[in-house]
Formats: structure tokens, C-alpha cells, sequence
């Protein structure tokens, strides 16, 4: 009977931790008894044909790489079903009849958009800095992009408080504000405005006037850029605070960066989940992680769900935005 294959892609926004999920993903697979290949470049690699066996000299130092080696994309093409009949046709020159795929929601339902066209079973590891895959309490890289907003964040506030000085900060997160509530409270911003809870501009105004005329000289506002205000507070800062106010929009750097040792080891039990639950012969599952424990749930439960925030970060949160 031929060998079972595998293919490992990462797909969507890179986030730390693809490279070292990629790599177990490979081990693993092989330890299993399936041959592993990777996909380059996603999507997009998977129907033009990038596809190379994952041999020794490809997943060689990759653990500690920050970004995807494998490189990602987010492709249009595949949801046409003349590029999916073409990708899968690439799948099936080399035996390949398993997928992984590293990504997020809008990856995993291309895979199972393909699954529904030619039945080749996946199995998804959550991976995306914002934070806002439904079922799962963790996607690789949120770590080390917190990490990564955590030092930026510190040495803003060294040099507000040298002058004087009012910080906007904005972070990536698209709809989600787990990032920007992660962060406030960590670099124990005075100020934080994100999608999920809602804002009180006058009440924002009355607590930091009060603390102004205590001594206060400079504060920061972390906010996150699914509300689409930062200029505004910016300028709100100045004008109806009277302080100096500057905006820094952290931007790509949020998104690079060696992993953190804990996104490494959230790797290894996500590509071990992954291929153990293809092994048993799980067709659509997403690996989640979930009161502390690594799980999966079907494509189903997660795809076009809104993540729920732990109601803990919101109940801390909630005091800076008002
Ligand atoms: O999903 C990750 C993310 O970095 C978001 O936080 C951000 O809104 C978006 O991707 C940026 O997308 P792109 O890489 O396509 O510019």
C-alpha cells in the first residue's frame, strides 16, 4: 500500500510560531509513519505547485525564526474552483492525501471549501496575533506579539515621561481588541479604547482632568485600530486635556520576531495534536486550547463564530474606557 503524505502550509497573516508548528508539524508526521512535504508561499503555492518534501535540510533551523519560512499568502484565486481542481491535482501527482494547514478562520474555510470539492482531509493550528479564532483561547504568535507591544510600549512611556508628553498607541488586532486590552493593562496605560467595550469620551475627560490637576504630566492611551480613533484621541488628548499628545502606530513590527518560549512550546502541542488527529482519521478538525488543555473542535463550531473575550479582560479593562 503506497505511504500516507502530508502537507504542511501556513496561510493568511504570518504570526510567531508558524516556523516552529511547520517543523514539529514535519517530525512528527514522520515519527506517525506519513511523508511529509511542505507547501511554499500557502495558498497561492498550493495551486502553482510549490510543494517539496520536507526533508532534513528544509526543516533544519527553523525553530527559532520569527515570520513563516514556508512564506504565506492570502489568495484570491482558490476560491475559484478551476485553481482548487488545479491544487488538488498537485496534491495527487505525489500521493499527497492529508493537509495541515498554519493559519487562520479564513484559511481554514478555504480548506474546507476544498475538503467539500475533493474530500482530502486537513486538520487547522490556530496561528494569528489578533487573537479571534472562535473555540480556542490561544493562537500562536499572540505571545510574542504581546511581547513585542510590551517593550515598545515601555520605552514610549520612558520618553513621555522625560518631556511631558501624551502617547496614542495603536494596535493591530483588526476587529478584535485582545491585543490593545492585553497590552493597556500590562503597560498599565491610563487609557484604552477597543471594539468590545463600549467608550465614554466625557467620563475618559473627567478622571484624567481630576488626575492632571493631582501632579499627572503624561499618560498613554492604547488603542486598538478596530475602533478607527486614533487620530481623533490624539487630538482629543491635546485639545480638551491640554496635553502634548503624539501618535505611534506600532504597525508590522507587531507581527516579526523570534518566537517566545511560549509560543515554541504551544507549537509543539498544536503540530502534535494536528498530525495525531489525522492519524486518527479526523477529516476537518481545528486543534484548539481551552482552559489550559489542547483539544480540537470541528470546522463547523469555529468557521464565522465571533471569538469571545475572557470576561476577566474585559472586567479589567473596563475602568479605561471610561
Ligand atoms: O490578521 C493579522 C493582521 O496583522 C491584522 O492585525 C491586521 O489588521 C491585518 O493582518 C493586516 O493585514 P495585511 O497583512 O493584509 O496588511
Amino acid at each position: 500500500m503506497a505511504e500516507d503524505s502530508v502537507a504542511i502550509m501556513t496561510s493568511g497573516g504570518d504570526a510567531a510560531g508558524m516556523n516552529p508548528a511547520a517543523m514539529i508539524a514535519a517530525q512528527h508526521a514522520k515519527s506517525r509513519g506519513l511523508k511529509p512535504y511542505f507547501i511554499y508561499e500557502g495558498l497561492t503555492g498550493l495551486i502553482e505547485d510549490e510543494i517539496y518534501e520536507a526533508t532534513k535540510d528544509r526543516t533544519t533551523g527553523m525553530l527559532h525564526k520569527g515570520g513563516t519560512l514556508l512564506r504565506s499568502s492570502r489568495c484570491k484565486l482558490f476560491f475559484e474552483e478551476s485553481y482548487r481542481k488545479q491544487a488538488y491535482e498537485n496534491l495527487q501527482k505525489r500521493g499527497i492525501n492529508k493537509l495541515v494547514v498554519i493559519g487562520g478562520d479564513g484559511s481554514f474555510r478555504a480548506l474546507n471549501q476544498f475538503y467539500n470539492d475533493f474530500h482530502v482531509p486537513f486538520a487547522g493550528i490556530p496561528a494569528t496575533i489578533d487573537n479571534d479564532i472562535s473555540g480556542t483561547d490561544y493562537c500562536l504568535g499572540v505571545d510574542t506579539c504581546l511581547n513585542i507591544i510590551r517593550n515598545s510600549i515601555d520605552s514610549i512611556r520612558d520618553t513621555a515621561m522625560s518631556i511631558n508628553r501624551a502617547f496614542v498607541i495603536e494596535t493591530m488586532g483588526r476587529d478584535c481588541g485582545y491585543l490593545a486590552m492585553t497590552s493597556a493593562l500590562t503597560s498599565g496605560a491610563e487609557i484604552c479604547l477597543v471594539p468590545e467595550i463600549p467608550y465614554d469620551l466625557d467620563a475618559i475627560g473627567s478622571r484624567m482632568l481630576r488626575e492632571i490637576a493631582d501632579g499627572r504630566k503624561t499618560l498613554i492611551a492604547v488603542v486598538s485600530e478596530g475602533v478607527n480613533m486614533s487620530d481623533y484621541m490624539t487630538r482629543w488628548i491635546n485639545d480638551s486635556l491640554g496635553i502634548e499628545a503624539r501618535l505611534t502606530t506600532l504597525g508590522y513590527i507587531q507581527r516579526g520576531g523570534s518566537p517566545t518560549v511560549y509560543d515554541r512550546m504551544m507549537a509543539f502541542k498544536f503540530a502534535v495534536a494536528a498530525i495525531d488527529s489525522l492519524v486518527a482519521g479526523n477529516k476537518r478538525q481545528i486543534m484548539t486550547f481551552k482552559e489550559g488543555h489542547v483539544g480540537s473542535k470541528a470546522i463547523e463550531e469555529i468557521a464565522d463564530q465571533k471569538p469571545v473575550m475572557p470576561s476577566l479582560l474585559l472586567d479589567l479593562c473596563r475602568p479605561l474606557c471610561q
